[in-house]
């Protein structure tokens, strides 16, 4: 079996269901519940013995000593973490918290689980990391993209905390012999993407007659990836990743986030009308900046195409019009995770933004 945490968060979730889908071997999923996490996503593994949940923390190492012992996985993939840029602004702490300290944790913990296993068992385990482009700082324009060799320049709170611990996996690698395999992968979209990041929140607001906030000039660059695509990165590169490698993943799609908000619009104007005719657009607002705001990302992905033969299914546009689609089905999942907690985010975040 394989050990997951952050399994109930927006990539974590989607992995634990393509795994399932594809596979019988079990997965036991460690994840604190924070305000991202949400088990409704794993409705459909309810009455599953293949899944097995366990709410807790990763820097907690009592438990995770127990668990490791008791199920003996073969491999673990870090999904957990605090990871919404906005948030690390207001509040760094709990980042430096559960994406460093956390992360610091948990490799103490395999480390001895792993030092434990003998023979075939200690040859095949894995500890995959799962970290994002932004640990390498803003691209200008024409640039060429990250490679697994440039070089760290993270530039907000979060993007720091991901940062050390992708050192921290790196050291326990070059240090004990750790098994590690890191992943850096690009802006994700899809469903059960909590709408409190660009695309969700953009369909959300939309169809709530909400404005659309778009900060500053709208014409940063993001490279997106639909998140099933980045599932299977994962797995391959648990499956044949070199130990001690960095596998940049990306769908070469980089886009200016104002164009994101427009193809959100059009799809939503063909499938879900406004009742006053108007397209959705009207409702665009430009807002305040967010500081320190990163102009450019893109991934350079040609290591994992050319090693490991992994490619994206999806393109942008099939992807986003099975996102679009998703979240038109889901209006009942949308509306539970709008919580107390979210409508207070929504205030913190853009009270004092419009201009
Ligand atoms: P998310 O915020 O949706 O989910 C994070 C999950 O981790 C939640 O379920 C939360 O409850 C859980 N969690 C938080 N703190 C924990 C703790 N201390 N112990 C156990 N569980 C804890 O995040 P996501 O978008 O699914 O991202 C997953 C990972 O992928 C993160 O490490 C993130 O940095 C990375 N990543 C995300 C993107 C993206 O576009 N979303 C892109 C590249 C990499
Ligand atoms: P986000 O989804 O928060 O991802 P990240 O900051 O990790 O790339 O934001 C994606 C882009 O969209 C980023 O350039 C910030 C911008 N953005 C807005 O313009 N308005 C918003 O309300 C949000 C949440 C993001």
């Amino acid at each position: 079996m394989i050990l997951v945490t952050g399994g109930a968060g927006f990539i974590g979730s989607n992995f634990v269901l393509d795994w399932l889908a594809q596979s019988d071997e079990e997965i036991i999923n460690l994840d604190i519940l924070s305000y991202a996490g949400n088990r409704e996503n794993l409705a459909t593994l309810d009455k599953d013995s293949r899944h097995i949940f366990v709410q807790g923390d990763i820097g907690d190492t009592v438990l995770l000593t127990h668990l490791l012992k008791q199920h003996k996985p073969r491999a673990l993939i870090n999904f957990a973490a605090e990871s919404h840029v906005d948030r690390s602004i207001h509040g760094p702490e709990d980042f430096i918290q559960t994406n460093i300290v956390g992360t610091f944790h948990l490799l103490e913990a395999v480390k001895t689980y792993w030092y434990n296993l003998e023979g075939e068992a200690k040859q095949a385990f894995r500890f995959l990391h799962v970290s994002t482009d932004e640990v390498y700082g803003s691209l200008v324009k024409d640039e060429p993209a990250f490679t697994e060799n440039h070089r760290y320049e993270p530039n907000s709170p979060y993007s720091a905390s991901k940062a050390a611990s992708d050192h921290l996996v790196r050291a326990y690698h070059h240090t004990y012999g750790l098994p590690v395999l890191t992943t850096n992968c690009s802006n994700n979209y899809g469903p059960y993407h909590f709408p409190e990041k660009l695309i969700p929140l953009m369909i959300v607001n939309a169809l709530a007659g909400k404005p659309l906030p778009v900060y500053g000039d709208g014409q940063q660059i993001r490279d997106w990836l639909y998140v099933k695509d980045h599932c299977s990165a994962i797995r391959r590169v648990l499956e044949a990743g070199q130990l001690g490698e960095v596998y940049n993943i990306g769908g070469w799609n980089e886009k200016a986030n104002i164009d994101i908000v427009h193809t959100v619009c059009n799809l939503l104007d063909e499938r879900s009308a406004r009742v006053d005719g108007k397209s959705y657009k009207e409702q665009i607002t430009y807002v305040t900046d967010r500081p320190g705001h990163d102009r450019r990302y893109a991934i350079d992905a040609s290591k994992i195409e050319r090693e490991l033969g992994w490619k994206p299914s999806e393109t942008f546009d099939t992807g986003i019009k099975k996102t679009v689609q998703w979240y038109l089905e889901n209006q009942h999942w949308v509306a539970n995770v709008q919580s107390g907690a979210y409508r207070e985010w929504v205030e913190k975040n853009y009270i004092d933004r419009v201009i």
